[in-house]
């Protein structure tokens, strides 16, 4: 496509600036574990404000450089920052070619547990996984055909966690929650004789801590191999109501790689339990929105293909807030022509989603909890609002998601009150903070 572009190169960030970014942006993301959380920092992020500096420091550049994208100074790596919306939107629009999914820090990191998943493949390969991954998740439909299966799983699992509680003096923490969520987790994915398989999860915990170092860490062959060898039995078992079960079903190749693609579905579920958590600690705290949510809950009481769009919004909200892949990475196959410049091929570029998911020069309402935003017909418009990316490279999952995270809300909120504790750890009354640790957050739930 031809493109206004003016000849040279892209500004380039001083080095001062870079080492800031390294500082504001990097560091903080690499600390909370990119794979997967170390949930004491998460605490120390959130106490620090420290996502809130990475938003300000884009700023600070994008006041200085306008449009960019903007070049880092990194010795021997390309690697551009991106700062405007219509370069956000292109980028994700755009992708795999010339803007590759398989970004370099991706594939290292992802190649723990799952080195031919599509995300970090190519060309022939990305497009076969691609389209395997869209046909089981049903990436086009808001509602999976599974959903009659998958929505009372979600059901019993929760009456059972809302026993443990009582039986727990009415509290709920982080700990009972994910217990909980990764049985859902199992037998969405796997099935119901995958319930109790605490193992699994645990092994791809270790892989993916692995993942977190990226290439500094040596690769676990044998554990890797195991656990994808464990995952081809669920699919060969194929058990009926499960994403194993569609993933024998749905025809495939050589390329495809059906058992390398599942670990994304068994991982990429725990950040939907972090929002899920989230979603109750800003519907605990904003009285007027857990009215509309509990209306919508009593209109859906008893369907098993529910599409409840308010408490998808507060999901989308939550996830807007405190997204859980704050870095969408992607990797130019060639030379880009920009407004400001040209990029060299293989350069890594960044989207910082907080940066414009928090915009308050745009969005009016960027630090309250809005989940009006979601349920305007003409959505967010052009701005980038990306939790789940965009573009040809968006999550295959994000139905699948909002479907089994608005199920679990509904089931939790049904017949019972969340009250956070202490009460002023998430006020209505003041903006949401920057970032909000899952794993830091209580309640005391009673019967309504
Ligand atoms: C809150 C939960 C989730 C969020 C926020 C989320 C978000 C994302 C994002 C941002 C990407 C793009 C990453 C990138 O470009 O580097 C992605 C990709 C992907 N997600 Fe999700 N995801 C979630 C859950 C899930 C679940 C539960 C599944 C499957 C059951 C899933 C399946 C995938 C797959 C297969 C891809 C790769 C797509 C591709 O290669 O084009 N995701 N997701």
């Amino acid at each position: 496509m031809a493109r206004e572009s003016v000849q040279g190169s892209l500004p380039t960030a001083t080095l001062g600036e870079t080492l800031a970014v390294i500082n504001d942006v990097f560091v903080p993301n690499i600390a909370k574990g990119v794979i997967i959380r170390r949930p004491r920092v998460v605490g120390m992020a959130e106490r620090m404000a420290l996502d809130e500096r990475a938003v300000r420091r884009v700023q600070k550049l994008n006041k200085k450089y306008g449009k960019g994208p903007l070049l880092l100074k990194v010795p021997g790596k390309s690697m551009a920052l991106i700062l405007d919306p219509d370069d956000a939107n292109r980028v994700l629009d755009e992708s795999p070619e010339p803007f590759a999914t398989a970004e370099q820090a991706k594939r290292s990191a992802l190649a723990h547990f799952e080195p031919d998943m599509a995300l970090v493949s190519h060309g022939r390969k990305r497009a076969e996984r691609r389209r395997f991954n869209e046909e089981v998740l049903q990436s086009e439909c808001p509602v999976h055909g599974l959903s009659e299966r998958f929505v009372p799983v979600v059901e019993q699992e929760a009456e059972a966690l809302l026993a443990r509680v009582r039986s727990n003096q009415g509290e709920l923490g982080w700990d009972m929650f994910i217990d909980t969520w990764d049985r859902i987790v199992r037998r969405v994915v796997l099935g119901d004789s995958a319930s109790d398989d605490q193992e699994l999860t645990e092994t791809l915990a270790k892989l993916r801590a692995a993942g977190n170092w990226g290439f500094l860490h040596p690769q676990r062959t044998r554990l890797r191999k195991r656990f994808l060898e464990t995952l081809q039995g669920y699919i060969d078992r194929a058990e009926p109501g499960s994403l194993a079960a569609e993933a024998a079903r749905v025809p495939t190749n050589s390329d495809t790689k059906p058992s390398n693609q599942m670990p994304q579905w068994l991982f990429a579920f725990e950040p939907a339990g972090m929002a899920t958590f989230s979603a109750l600690a800003l519907l605990s705290a904003h009285a007027d929105q857990a009215e509309r949510a509990r209306a919508e809950i009593a209109r859906h009481e008893g369907d098993q293909r529910p599409d409840m769009s308010f408490l998808r919004a507060c999901l989308l909200e939550s996830l807007r807030l405190w997204p859980t892949t704050p870095l969408v990475l992607r990797q130019s196959t060639e030379r880009t022509h920009w407004q400001n410049g040209e990029m060299p091929a293989d350069t890594s570029i960044l989207i910082l989603a907080p940066y414009f998911h928090r915009d308050d020069r745009h969005l009016d309402d960027a630090n309250r909890f809005d989940p009006d935003l979601w349920l305007k017909p003409e959505g967010a418009g052009e701005w980038p609002l990306i939790p789940f990316s965009g573009g040809p490279g968006i999550c295959p999952g994000r139905h699948l998601v909002l479907l089994v995270t608005s199920a679990m809300l509904a089931s939790l909120m049904k017949r019972h009150e969340f009250r956070l504790d202490p009460p002023d750890r998430l006020l209505a009354s003041q903006p949401m903070p920057a970032l909000l640790s899952n794993y830091h957050l209580r309640f005391k739930v009673s019967r309504n």
